[in-house]
């Protein structure tokens, strides 16, 4: 574990004060280096109290996200860089940027976004704390045929995430859409680098509307927030954003690694099909040259949704192919 990472554990877990001359020795560093840590820490926007003769003292109730606590927490997933930026083009062209220069699997994370990118070559708006705006660097053992897959488990990990952290019915919208009360809430845009029988990496980027009260014309009716859909208040919704993100990377570290064994998604395929707001319900299916209307009946083991059309037999639809729409609205 990093130098920076074991020092702020230790705060965290203390009450009182804790020894700089205890820190440097536990951990074979300078007394300057402690001090540099500490300072890089309260850059960070940690509180931490330094008094003479007693060592260092951490405020806990620092609602900030900070790249050294997600460390301490991500690295036993395979996630050894994390990056917040205040501002950012896109945390997805962040991610491959720095995809071509390390081997690492990496998050990155924004307060705001200029150049938010959504699926099919749409913009994602991306104001100033309005969303949790994010792209995991992950390189997984799959094929390229299997990475929509990935993209699944995605959004069906950031859906148990958010319903166990804010007890919210929260649904999937095929392939990857989460929806809360019929209305948008997350986006999910994966992107990936790959030979043709070899996955390079995959860029999942995630956005979850979380404070944003008020959306754009063309998306208002479609779209809502954690703000809009719980009684929280701000503080305390940007203070779940630390949990949140460690508890949807974690359960999707654990469906990858079960992936990677299984190469299918039979291991959740009732779960998944449980949470898809599609199953039952009527959906037209829009692809590049025809366009039919059907019932959902959930996915199969290669994450392809099967549609019952009108004559009864079911088809299934690969998500990169179609569109798939409830024929009275969003869902
Ligand atoms: C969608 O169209 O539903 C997908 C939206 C994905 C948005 C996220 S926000 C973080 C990451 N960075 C981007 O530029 N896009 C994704």
């Amino acid at each position: 574990m990093k130098t920076r990472e074991e020092i702020l554990k230790r705060l965290l877990a203390s009450d009182s004060y804790v020894s700089g001359e205890q820190l440097s020795e536990d951990l074979a560093v300078s007394r300057t280096s402690v001090w540099k840590h500490i300072k890089k820490l309260k850059e960070e926007g940690y509180e931490i109290e330094s008094v003479t003769n007693k060592g260092y003292h951490i405020k806990k109730e620092n609602h900030d996200l900070s790249e050294s606590l997600l460390l301490l927490e991500l690295r036993k997933f395979g996630i050894s860089t994390v990056r917040i930026f205040q501002s950012i083009d896109s945390t997805n062209l962040e991610a491959k940027r720095f995809a071509s220069k390390s081997e690492e699997q990496a998050l990155f994370l924004a307060m705001e976004q200029t150049q938010g990118k959504g699926r099919r070559g749409k913009q994602w708006e991306s104001p100033m704390d309005g969303g949790l705006y994010f792209s995991l660097l992950l390189r997984p053992d799959i094929l390229p045929k299997d990475a929509s897959m990935i993209t699944l488990l995605a959004g069906f990990a950031v859906a148990k995430a958010i319903r166990q952290i804010f007890s919210m019915e929260t649904g999937i919208k095929w392939p990857n859409d989460l929806v809360v009360s019929k209305k948008k809430i997350c986006g999910i845009l994966t992107e990936m680098s790959s030979e043709i029988d070899s996955v390079n990496y995959v860029v999942i980027g995630i956005g979850i509307n979380l404070l944003q009260l008020d959306f754009p014309k063309e998306i208002g009716e479609i779209a809502t927030s954690l703000a809009r859909e719980t009684a929280w208040e701000k503080g305390l919704l940007l203070a779940q954003r630390h949990t949140l993100l460690v508890e949807a990377i974690k359960v999707l570290h654990e469906l990858i690694e079960r992936f990677q064994e299984e190469r299918n998604l039979e291991f959740i395929r009732e779960t998944y099909n449980a949470l898809c707001v599609n199953v039952g319900q009527q959906v037209r299916v829009i692809g590049a040259k025809n366009e039919f209307i059907g019932v959902g009946r959930g996915i199969d083991s290669s994450g392809e949704l099967l549609v019952e059309k009108e004559d009864g037999t079911l088809e299934a639809i690969s998500s990169g192919e179609v569109s798939v729409r409830g024929i009275y609205g969003y869902v």
